[in-house]
């Protein structure tokens, strides 16, 4: 990576305010996935290492630029004090004069702060030049672990990265490393796997995975899409009309590059409790929905996997939080694991599914970045990345 390191600032005795990305979720006041918590840790032990005094800054959900005790970072401080074993205190707010007299009152083995959720500012998503300034004002140095809202253009993660001297945390730059070393030049056979509702969110990543990918295989609700452009019925599946024209265009482009499911897992509801069925695909019941990929799509899919020497997943194949919906996305999570080949996992729902199977270990690498990782491959400039200075300048 190009970018300027946090191994490269003179920290010590500094305020280091770090942006990291504990968007994770929450149930019950716990924090049911810390994937994003334990890969920051690296970064955060780093500066504590060398003297420095790290204040976190995160968002978490999406609040409307207001205060909402749903959002609210106590849960990830608890969490965050168990991993780290050093005391977190976590602030109520993220700027402002408590935070301030909060800072100034700490040493340096007064371990951690972590800042209130930084959407609870209407600042936040806007770049606002007065949040920004705010922010800049609590730290000497800034520092960029959030590889997972890199493609967010927002204060915490650009506007204050302007205004004081910053760098990449360990984790930006192991997801970047990772993800070049990876795709810019994949073994092949390279298959992409891609899942999640809407192709409206994916097309450019559809379009830039045709070009660098063997094969594309789709999932998830966003086949329906397709299956309308090739004139099936899909019944109540969620389809975007208006891009029905788009997907037969990629269809026809394509080729066998782009791969379909065969069969469907179909219900009339959306729950736990609804008789699910499997159907062929241009035989989905006008009275149902699709919901998952069958068990014969899962082992076409899975052929293609076993054949690949890389594989790039992103997205669910089904509604994976509902059992009887979860088999299409757990095939995929077993395939890729069994596969052989080297793996890149990235998403939520696909890290989610990866974990509750326990087959982190067996994937080479885990993006903790859902949408950054999609864009980063589509080939996009991260506004989280592009912002940091090169090595050059430092
Ligand atoms: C994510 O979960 O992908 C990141 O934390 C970004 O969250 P956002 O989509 O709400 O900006």
């Amino acid at each position: 990576m190009n970018k300027r390191s946090v191994r490269d600032l003179d920290v010590g005795g500094k305020r280091v305010l770090v942006r990291v990305d504990f968007n994770v979720p929450v149930k019950n006041g716990q924090v049911t996935d810390d994937t994003r918590i334990r890969r920051a840790l690296p970064t955060i032990r780093h500066l504590l290492e060398n003297g420095a005094r790290p204040v976190l800054i995160s968002h978490r959900g999406r609040p409307k630029g207001e205060p909402d005790p749903k959002y609210a970072m106590d849960p990830v401080a608890k969490r965050l004090e168990e991993l780290l074993g050093v005391p977190v205190l976590k602030l109520d707010a993220a700027v402002g004069q408590e935070v301030e007299e909060a800072l100034k009152n700490r040493n340096a083995e007064g371990g951690v702060v972590l800042l209130e959720n930084s959407r609870f500012y209407p600042g936040e998503t806007k770049n606002a030049p007065e949040f920004a300034e705010q922010l800049a004002t609590l730290a000497d140095l800034y520092v960029d672990d959030a590889f997972g809202a890199a493609h967010r253009a927002h204060a915490t993660t650009v506007g204050v990265a302007e205004r004081l001297p910053a760098a990449a945390g360990l984790l930006m730059e192991d997801e970047i490393d990772y993800l070049d070393k990876v795709l810019l030049n994949p073994e092949r056979p390279f298959v992409a796997i891609l899942g999640g509702a809407k192709v409206s969110d994916k097309l450019g990543v559809i379009e830039s995975l045709l070009s660098v990918a063997d094969t594309l295989l789709i999932g998830g609700a966003m086949c329906f899409t397709f299956f309308k452009a090739q004139g099936f019925e899909v019944g109540k599946s969620l389809v975007e009309d208006e891009y029905v024209e788009e997907a037969g265009r990629l269809m026809n482009e394509a080729g066998e590059g782009l791969v379909l499911p065969v069969d469907i897992v179909v219900a009339k509801r959306m729950e736990e409790t609804a008789s699910a069925k499997v159907v062929r695909v241009g035989e989905i019941p006008e009275n149902t929905m699709g919901l998952d990929i069958g068990p014969e799509t899962v082992e076409r899919f899975g052929e293609h996997i076993m054949g690949a020497r890389t594989v790039f997943w992103n997205g669910p194949m089904g509604v994976f939080e509902i059992d009887a919906f979860a088999r299409g996305t757990e095939g995929v999570a077993r395939a890729v694991a069994g596969s052989g080949a080297t793996s890149i996992v990235g998403g939520g729902d696909s890290v989610a599914a990866v974990s509750k199977l326990g087959l982190e270990e067996a994937m080479s690498y885990i993006s903790t970045g859902g949408g950054a990782s999609l864009e980063y491959v589509e080939g996009k400039e991260l506004p989280g990345i592009a912002v940091l200075p090169n090595k050059e300048d430092a």
